[in-house]
């Protein structure tokens, strides 16, 4: 992908594609465990906020790092400012993509044993087990979660070395919005079941007392990944894009999209918690404990599973391909190796740390870093201090190292489309991201009562 620098074929083609790397498990998978674990509606709230007033315009702001650079994420920032230490927020990000990706592949791998139990029959059959009690059987396993990893990183792998993702663009033009008519189906089905009005009200009725440190920080770290955000996936993404590309029209519709996906999940998942009696907060089993349950009221139970979890594999895969093409290019651009080696070489340090996340929900539970799993510490490490700190270092270096005339020329085309919000979207850049950010790290610190008090 970034050996000669081609561009998106269609207007289409780069929606899809940013949409592809945006929604995925974040949205149907981590947006619900999140909420569940974080207060319910408050969460939402400052979700909502956090993706308006500071995911758009950190996407917005990596946008116009990577057209305007032309190059991949630690490049664009050594092009940008040459001999500067700037380029290690691109190190920062590839770093991140390459620990999101090992535990991001073990939830994926989840996905395949559901569509395999699926189609074996022994998800839904008579006799079959309580879906808390499956699903925990089948995490704290020693072996299977790794072998679907193996799988999941695999097929990445497969990808990612043949370049068949124009294959894998065409399909998701068919199975993303397949993904929606599949989440709206079991929306209806979750919110008319008994007592799904306390689940709505657990999702939209904010009850502002639940506002601690860590749900903000929680809330701004799942805006982050649910956006890709700060990982220099959009600025890979965006060095493809083409001279004419509406940026502004693209960071809109991503970040509208993503959302609604994120609030149909939330929808299709808390009225079925509630109905069936689930605790909210489970974790990050959530989704896989909760949905069963939902397809099983349906009719024809068994189709609509498997064609829910192969989608939902499918918006996983195209998540995996992008967090995986970030390491990849920057390794071959970097180490000039082949894409083949720099593949390879992720791929099995991948699977590598993905084991142990994966053996983090059995065999190695009781190994905690600060009373959190070796899984959730590294997504705690990623999604609430990596790709803030880059999002909040990307803006501090565009506000303070690039001429506005050249900010505003890039992200309208050279005066072809128009940004009647500039001024504004310069402040949020400038000032607002990085100082809330900021904010939220040394609240969730404590320093702020500190320094305050
Ligand atoms: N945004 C993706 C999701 O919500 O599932 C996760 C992700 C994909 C993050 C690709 C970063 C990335 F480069």
């Amino acid at each position: 992908m970034a050996d000669n620098r081609v561009t998106f074929g269609s207007k289409l083609g780069v929606i899809l594609a940013t949409v592809g790397c945006a929604v995925g498990l974040g949205s149907v998978w981590r947006f619900p465990y999140m909420l569940g674990t974080n207060g319910g509606a408050a969460f939402l709230l400052v979700y909502i906020l956090f993706t308006i007033f500071l995911g758009l315009p950190v996407m917005l702001t990596e946008f116009f790092v990577g057209r305007h650079s032309r190059s991949n994420t630690v490049g664009s920032f050594r092009k940008l400012a040459p001999g500067t230490c700037w380029s290690w927020i691109g190190y920062n990000g590839i770093l991140a993509a390459f620990l999101i990706l090992s535990y991001y592949a073990v939830v994926s791998g989840w996905t395949l044993e559901y569509v395999w139990q699926t189609l074996r029959g022994s998800l839904y059959g008579p006799g079959h087990a309580d879906y808390t009690a499956g699903f925990q059987t089948f995490a704290s396993d020693a072996f299977r979660p790794i072998f679907w990893t193996a799988a999941f990183v695999g097929l990445t792998h497969f990808v990612v070395v043949s370049g068949v993702d124009k294959g894998i663009e065409r399909a998701s033009k068919i199975m993303m919005p397949l993904l929606f008519i599949i989440l709206l189906v079991m929306c209806v089905r979750s919110v008319t079941l008994p007592d799904a009005g306390e689940g709505l009200r657990y999702l939209f009725q904010p009850d502002l007392s639940k506002l601690t440190s860590s749900v903000v920080l929680s809330a701004l770290g799942q805006a982050f990944f649910t956006l890709s955000l700060g990982m220099g996936c959009l600025i890979t993404y965006a060095s493809y894009f083409s001279k004419d590309t509406d940026m502004q029209a693209t960071a809109w519709q991503v970040t509208v999209i993503n959302t609604f996906v994120a609030v149909l999940a939330g929808i299709m998942i808390f009225p079925a918690v509630f109905s069936f009696g689930i605790t909210p907060s489970a974790g990050a089993e959530l989704v896989f404990i909760t949905l069963p349950n939902v397809f099983e009221q349906l009719p024809l139970s068994f189709l609509w599973s498997l064609i829910f979890y192969i989608l939902l594999a499918m918006a996983a895969l195209t998540s995996t391909i992008s967090l995986h093409e970030v390491v990849t290019a920057y390794a071959l651009e970097e180490f000039h190796m082949t894409r083949r080696k720099a593949a390879w070489i992720v791929s099995v340090s991948v699977f590598l740390l993905g084991t142990v996340s994966s053996l983090s929900f059995g065999p190695l539970k009781e190994f905690t870093i600060g009373g959190l799993t070796f899984f959730e510490a590294l997504d705690y490490l990623t999604a609430k201090i990596m790709l803030p700190l880059s999002g909040m270092m990307t803006c501090i270096f565009v506000g303070t190292h690039i001429d506005r005339a050249v900010l505003k020329a890039e992200l309208t085309n050279e005066g072809s489309v128009r940004f009647r919000l500039f001024a504004i979207y310069v402040f949020f850049m400038k000032y607002v991201a990085p100082v809330a950010i900021g904010i939220v790290f040394l609240n969730e610190l404590g320093l702020l009562a500190w320094l305050i008090g």
